[in-house]
């Protein structure tokens, strides 16, 4: 296997006491890098102060974390803006929240350009690369034009909409045809890859029989699904070890035997927080029997801060959660337990397991490691329940969860009190028909079929035209 360099906006360096984040795309990434030595290049997570970025390697345990700075204007262009200001509510379905600049695109493209002249340093020619997220979407071709002739794959951790929504990017014709650049692009679900297949197809006009092959100028590139799973037995494991830790005995205590219901999000307006409280209120005023038997904790890191929808969010979540409380509250019992603070993996696995269901109702989501976190952590012979989305790519694999649509509040409220009140035996069924689907796709086989289709030969199918009349920006 050559050398495997990875490539992403965040990069968990490892900072000694176990306190680094850990996201979904970082808890994929740092799984795969156990089993394959290499590189993870990407932003350091500071901002330079005097416009002077640095690049820093430091060299943990096998593998070379490379990481730079950004600068106060790139920090707000590419990061604040393009990406999370202009992509990120667009491939989430929210044109509505979508502030596009053309100072931001142009930061954006030259935060890409940063990176591929630091990569261009550090690269050998049979380095296999693999790059994720949507921070990174034009890297290869920047990278191309540095004269790399790499395999390079990239990874989308996020939905991708129907080509309708996708062509109100402004200038989506320079910014999604450079994924042609790539070898490989792989997609959370099949609809993620349809939906890039039929963009490909329509505004790009290039040649495919079967949507997932197409002939791109001087390359094929492959599209594919690729479900980010979990290191599933290993976190049910975590999660029997942290059940008996202090924080968690504590938390079990202060619940003088109520059930616990468990919401886990990074404070962000593609989760539906507020929706998911306005049906957890609504379940309680349609089972009056459940006042004071059950607590429902929100753990919500916050997240993005600077951007504006987010600190509206922040208001309107709290106002809501203390709005519930005030309402249903007693002296001695308070409906929502609304926590900002990150918990460890080890916490939240203790957590979960404690929980006799997960509300996981994401208004859009790539796929939600929550989900599938939740499932892993249970004990199978008492299993809680999960009810999640249909609109999380993990609704695929797990659709023995009660499944819902978290924007009819009146069914998620049924679907809690369902999940409250859901006899061993169904329980026990689902749980085990979730379990299977988890081992079936572990994070293991993620990276390794990534990776296998990525150094698969790449001659092209002999159905595929020459594309004659599209230049690929
Ligand atoms: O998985 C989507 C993603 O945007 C990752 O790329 C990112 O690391 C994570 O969510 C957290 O977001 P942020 O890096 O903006 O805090």
């Amino acid at each position: 296997m050559p050398r495997l360099v990875v490539i992403s906006n965040r990069v968990a360096v490892p900072t000694g006491d176990g306190s680094s984040r850990a996201g979904g795309l970082e808890v994929a990434v740092r799984a795969t890098l156990k089993r394959h030595s290499g590189v993870w290049f990407g932003w350091s997570g500071k901002v330079a102060a005097n416009r002077k970025a640095t690049t820093q390697t430091i060299e943990h345990e096998n593998h070379s974390y490379v990481v730079t700075d950004l600068t106060e204007e790139d920090y707000q262009e590419y990061y604040n803006g393009f990406a999370n200001r202009v992509l990120w509510p667009i491939l989430h379905y929210r044109l509505d929240l979508a502030e596009f600049s053309r100072r931001d695109l142009s930061g954006y493209l030259r935060v890409n350009e940063h990176f591929a002249a630091e990569l261009h340093r550090i690269l050998k020619p049979d380095d296999l690369v693999w790059v994720h997220d949507y921070h990174l979407i034009p890297l290869a071709k920047a990278l191309r034009e540095r004269g790399h002739a790499n395999r390079i794959g990239f990874f989308l951790h996020i939905p991708l909409p129907p080509p309708d929504i996708l062509t109100a990017l402004p200038n989506h014709e320079r910014l999604i045809p450079a994924l042609c650049h790539y070898d490989l692009v792989g997609l959370q679900t099949d609809n993620d890859a349809a939906n890039l297949g039929r963009y490909l197809t329509g505004e790009c006009r290039l040649s495919s029989r079967d949507q997932r092959t197409f002939n791109a100028a001087d390359r094929v590139v492959r599209i594919d699904t690729f479900p980010v799973g979990i290191e599933a037995a290993e976190f049910g494991r975590l999660a029997r070890r942290a059940v008996r830790s202090p924080f968690v005995q504590e938390v079990r205590e202060s619940l003088a035997g109520r059930a616990m219901i468990i919401g886990v999000d990074r404070l962000d307006y593609s989760k539906g927080i507020a929706l998911r409280m306005d049906a957890f209120e609504r379940f309680l005023a349609a089972y009056p029997d459940w006042h004071g038997r059950v607590t429902y904790l929100q753990i919500t890191p916050k997240s993005r801060s600077e951007i504006q929808e987010y600190g509206e969010m922040e208001q309107e979540i709290s106002a809501t959660a203390g709005r519930i409380n005030g309402s249903y509250g007693e002296a001695s019992w308070t409906p929502i337990r609304y926590v900002n603070k990150a918990h460890s993996r080890t916490a939240l696995a203790g957590l979960y397991r404690s929980s006799r269901a997960a509300l996981v109702t994401p208004l859009r989501d790539g796929m939600n490691l929550v989900a599938k976190e939740y499932v892993a952590a249970q004990d199978p012979s008492d299993p809680g329940v999960l009810v999640l989305s249909r609109f999380a790519g993990a609704a695929v694999e797990l659709a023995a969860a009660v499944l819902v649509n978290p924007y009819d509040s009146e069914a998620v409220a049924a679907a809690i009190a369902r999940a409250l009140s859901m006899p061993l035996d169904e329980r026990r069924a689902r749980h085990e028909t979730l379990s299977r689907a988890l081992a079936a796709n572990d994070i293991k086989l993620w990276a390794d079929k990534f990776l296998d289709a990525l150094v698969r030969p790449r001659s092209a199918p002999n159905w595929l035209r020459p594309v004659s009349s599209l230049a690929i920006s």
